[in-house]
């Protein structure tokens, strides 16, 4: 009998792979960073060779470590970061350039005409997305544009386009599948959310041949098995999401109104709205859940660039701290009389603003302010932008109000409880922390175990979701209005668009 599932986490730092057993805990993990490529300011890539070679040491890393042999692991799901874009040769599988990751802005000029031309309605319509060089479609059309001999390449059917979930796979399978899941289907700028298939006015918009894009599948589906020779024998795949959604799985927030917020490089804040997409009026982006036994299940989301960002900005290009748990520490001291605001738009502003141009400021400094208010001013933000996310789906889930809800968090971030303690007092939301922190790589695991009958259906998955602590708002209203009122209006200072 099988007694494993194995997710393989290809995150943005670093990929990671780690078995649950049935009761859902971790049993092995191993984690490994690979180096990131700035080659111009704005530009942000990947070598597939890297996410390639780092996910299968891990894989063999943690089946090494748990003694597990390919025939006791009941499937793999995999989840990965989004909208970073791979396009290799059939014949090969070779990639024919570094994969764009999603931080990169190198399209921004070519989303500024597609916007003029008038097709954000369009965008918004068929994939719920709003035009800005985050998605993949935009980085798509870069290579095919930009790469000598790809656009006829791909008129040729040479070449392959896919998401890492969809490069990592056709690798797995040796060639043999050309897959991705609705959920990264979702964050191409090419799919239709509603029909289900690649929107044709959107691959004519981008100019993307048709012959270039992967098959689409549930979420839990039969994603064909790996070459044996890499885990000493073959292992099906089952399971498929990006990072995100994958979150919001592993939260077990399989309800409408339901909501998680992941703090990891960035921030994502997922809301399930349910069997309906929901358009949003405040620059919110509507996005497939999952896609589970043929039925989708939609989400409006907020993304912020830069959340635990902010603290490595502070470490590394700033020097001061040492460690990223230094934070709370200074943060806890750092005087009460002073409001320092700090806008991290590093790489631009995401929801609600959406301001590529933007770039980072700092505001409220007098003679005192010293590292400590820096790292309370760093932490702080997320909170704050997190506020303008939960605002904007309050505006958007008006008549199923979740005011009364509980925001579900995880990611590296939220160890910290001073941090979540101020995203209580901030929301004016209660806050839960999970007792399981690897949500992500769960939520890929239930879905590869879901579909291999090892978990059973998402509500029962949903009983075994654990607490580990509640934080409950305790700021009094007059400062809490006082403090989002200041980071309001240091964002209007930030922002190179009137929003
Ligand atoms: O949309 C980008 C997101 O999927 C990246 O997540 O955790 O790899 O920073 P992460």
């Amino acid at each position: 009998m099988t007694e494993y599932v194995l997710a393989i986490d290809q995150g943005t730092t670093s990929s990671r792979a780690i078995l649950f057993d049935r009761e859902h805990r971790v049993r092995a993990v191993a984690q490994k960073e690979f180096p990131q490529h700035f080659p111009a300011s704005g530009w942000v890539e990947h070598d597939p060779e890297d996410l390639w070679a780092t996910v299968v040491e891990t894989c063999r890393a943690a089946l090494a470590e748990a003694g597990a042999r390919a025939a006791d692991v009941a499937g793999i799901g995999i989840t990965n970061q989004r909208e970073t874009t791979v396009v290799w040769e059939r014949a090969t599988g070779k990639a024919i350039h570094n994969a764009i990751v999603w931080q990169d802005r190198r399209t921004a000029d070519l989303c500024d005409t597609l916007r003029r031309a008038g097709h954000e309605t369009e965008a918004r319509s068929r994939t719920g997305l709003l035009i800005d060089p985050y998605f993949a479609g935009t980085k798509l059309a870069w290579i095919l544009n930009r790469v000598p001999g790809a656009r006829e390449r791909a008129g040729q059917g040479e070449l392959c386009f896919g998401t890492v979930d969809s490069f990592l796979l056709w690798r797995l399978t040796g060639g043999k599948v050309h897959a991705t899941d609705a959920t990264n289907a979702s964050r191409t700028l090419l799919w239709n959310i509603h029909s289900g298939e690649w929107d044709p006015v959107m691959r004519g918009i981008l100019e993307v041949p048709e012959s270039l894009l992967p098959d689409v599948r549930d979420s839990a589906a039969d994603y064909g098995e790996t070459l044996p020779e890499l885990f000493g024998g073959p292992i099906r795949v089952l399971g498929m999401a990006g990072d995100q959604q994958a979150a919001c799985i592993g939260q077990a927030c399989f309800e409408p109104g339901m909501i998680k917020s992941t703090y990891g490089t960035g921030c994502f804040a997922l809301l399930n709205t349910g069997p309906q997409s929901v358009t949003s009026r405040n620059r919110l982006l509507t996005t497939v859940m999952m896609q589970l036994d043929g039925k989708r299940t939609y989400a409006l989301e907020g993304s912020i660039f830069v959340a635990g960002a902010a603290v490595q900005w502070l470490r590394d290009a700033m020097g001061l701290i040492a460690t990223a748990g230094e934070t709370q520490g200074l943060a806890e001291t750092a005087d009460a009389a002073q409001d320092v605001y700090l806008v991290p738009a590093f790489v631009g502003l995401g929801a609600p603003y959406w301001d590529a141009q933007a770039r980072g400021a700092i505001y409220g400094l007098t003679r005192a302010t010293g590292p400590r208010e820096f790292a309370r001013a760093a932490l702080e933000c997320v909170a704050y932008q997190t506020r303008d996310l939960l605002d904007a789906m309050r505006g958007d889930w008006g008549g199923n109000d979740f005011g009364a809800s509980v925001l579900r968090c995880d990611g590296g971030m939220v160890a910290s409880d001073w941090m979540m303690q101020f995203l209580a007092d901030i929301l004016d939301t209660p806050v839960d922390r999970p007792d399981t922190l690897e949500t992500t790589a769960l939520g890929a695991a239930y879905l590869a175990g879901y579909r291999a009958g090892f978990y059973p259906a998402p509500a029962e998955f949903a009983r075994d979701w654990r607490l580990d602590r509640r934080f409950e708002p305790a700021m009094t209203e007059p400062v809490r209005a006082r403090k989002v009122a200041g980071w309001r209006d240091a964002v209007r200072r930030t922002l190179t668009t009137a929003s």
